[in-house]
């Protein structure tokens, strides 16, 4: 059987196929996802299919997303329209310092920040792209903090379709600005938050016939799998404790938790870890949601405010999906301020790994669990980094000189600054300096 999209509500669990252009449930309006129809007995093949692969110089062998194919499968048996940029494939990086910052035995990284753009969004966005050629659309568009942008930028231009991305005027960092306009795509500066500029987007989109390639996509967060997927490969299927990763939109945390279901119905690893999503605290409604007595509604956040651009969402799109992944998984939502991200990304650094400020949240998040005793010291931790060192070099620059500011204006404490020194041209001097 093919591969089809089914609305994610249980009450109505709706069938369509992946040939038709919709985004959410025609029926109730519920979210959609794809369901593989998997063949378990082949499944026992793939770990040895997916390992040998490795040794090859095929495009599609040699991408981290598209060696896992068979849980990507979802075109109708091809694989002709896949663009790749040689996504994922993305290392697993010990940190000691961050795992003694953290209160841990010991810590390891998945920096997805080592992808094509700089971020995880490649994985997806290979993907969405996928389809998008498939289905014969012309032009994509999509709303992002940033990374979302100069994803879909690349990978629509080197598909040969006309990218149209939408960001919050101001809002997003020169770094992931600069690539959306290097890679192309025709760029819009909205006046308006993210929030409201993805409802702007989803009506222009049917309006105009463009394909939406937001983590609404059932197709993206299809490719976003393989981070996990491949986390799992490289960690010779050993399961983690907890995998720890930055909550915005909560796309991500949603493809993780169906990768694990996925890889956990099919025999390939023998039990769940438990998944801790940890929001910035100014824009945290998903941390608000699980700590509420009323669950008949989802939270919003009208107006969020964190120097963590990425993650900066009020609103998020697939909050029904990231419950039922955290529930499933056992797992929990934390939340960072703004001091605890910026000091936690200063320690990322020092270990010589780096990320972006969403990504420190992992760590700020950490440390704070550990720190309740919900995550014990000595469990297996594998934390996402999501976006590379140099997507926000001026909230670095600003940190390790002692400029860094909330969005408040209340100055935070720069408290692992290393700041740059000026010395005069003057050997001795300098000598006497470095001692
Ligand atoms: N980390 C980084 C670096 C991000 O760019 C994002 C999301 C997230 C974490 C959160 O992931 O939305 O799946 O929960 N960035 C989106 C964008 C919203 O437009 O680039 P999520």
């Amino acid at each position: 059987m093919p591969a089809a999209l089914v609305c994610f509500e249980p009450t109505c669990r709706a069938q369509y196929p992946t040939s038709e252009v919709i985004y959410n449930c025609p029926k109730c309006g519920g979210l959609l996802e794809a369901a593989i129809d998997y063949d378990k007995e082949d499944a026992k093949l793939w770990k040895d299919r997916w390992r040998k692969r490795r040794l090859t110089n095929d495009p599609l062998d040699t991408s981290g997303v598209w060696r896992y194919r068979e849980m990507l499968d979802l075109f109708g048996g091809g694989f002709e329209n896949v663009v790749t940029l040689r996504e994922g494939n993305t290392p697993l990086l010990s940190g000691p310092k961050a795992a003694s910052y953290a209160g841990l035995d010991r810590l390891v990284f998945k920096h997805q920040g080592f992808n094509p753009t700089g971020s995880f969004k490649d994985n997806g966005m290979t993907c969405g792209v996928a389809q998008a050629v498939k289905l014969g659309m012309k032009r994509v568009a999509c709303v992002s903090t940033g990374n979302t942008s100069a994803s879909m930028a690349a990978y629509s231009s080197a598909a040969g379709l006309d990218p149209i991305i939408f960001i919050p005027n101001g809002n997003i960092s020169f770094g992931k600005l600069s690539q959306a306009l290097d890679y192309g795509a025709k760029t819009l500066q909205v006046e308006a938050n993210f929030d409201q500029i993805l409802a702007l987007v989803r009506v222009l989109a049917e309006r105009l016939g463009i394909y939406l390639l937001n983590s609404i996509n059932p197709f993206r967060i299809e490719g976003q799998k393989s981070i996990v997927i491949e986390m799992m490969d490289q960690r010779d299927w050993k399961v983690p404790d907890w995998i720890v990763l930055p909550g915005g939109n909560l796309g991500n945390t949603s493809a993780f938790g169906k990768a694990l279901r996925e890889l956990f119905e099919l025999g390939l690893i023998d039990r769940l870890p438990k998944l801790a999503v940890i929001q910035a605290a100014g824009a945290s409604p998903f941390y608000d949601y699980i700590r509420q007595e009323d669950r008949s509604q989802f939270p919003t956040v009208e107006k969020p405010e964190t120097l963590a651009t990425a993650i900066k969402i009020g609103d998020p799109v697939s909050y029904p999906k990231a419950l039922h992944e955290v529930l499933t998984t056992g797992g929990v939502v934390e939340k960072a301020a703004e001091q605890e991200i910026a000091d936690a990304k200063a320690v990322i650094g020092a270990c010589g790994i780096g990320s972006e400020p969403a990504s420190a949240a992992t760590l700020a998040g950490l440390k704070k669990l550990v720190a309740a005793g919900t995550v014990r010291p000595d469990e297996d931790v594998v934390a996402v980094l999501t976006g590379n060192v140099l997507k926000d070099p001026d909230y670095i620059y600003k940190y390790h000189t002692g400029h860094l500011d909330d969005p408040h204006g209340a100055r935070l404490k720069s408290s692992f600054a290393n700041q740059p020194i000026v010395v005069p041209n003057d050997a001795d001097r300098i000598a006497a300096l470095l001692g």
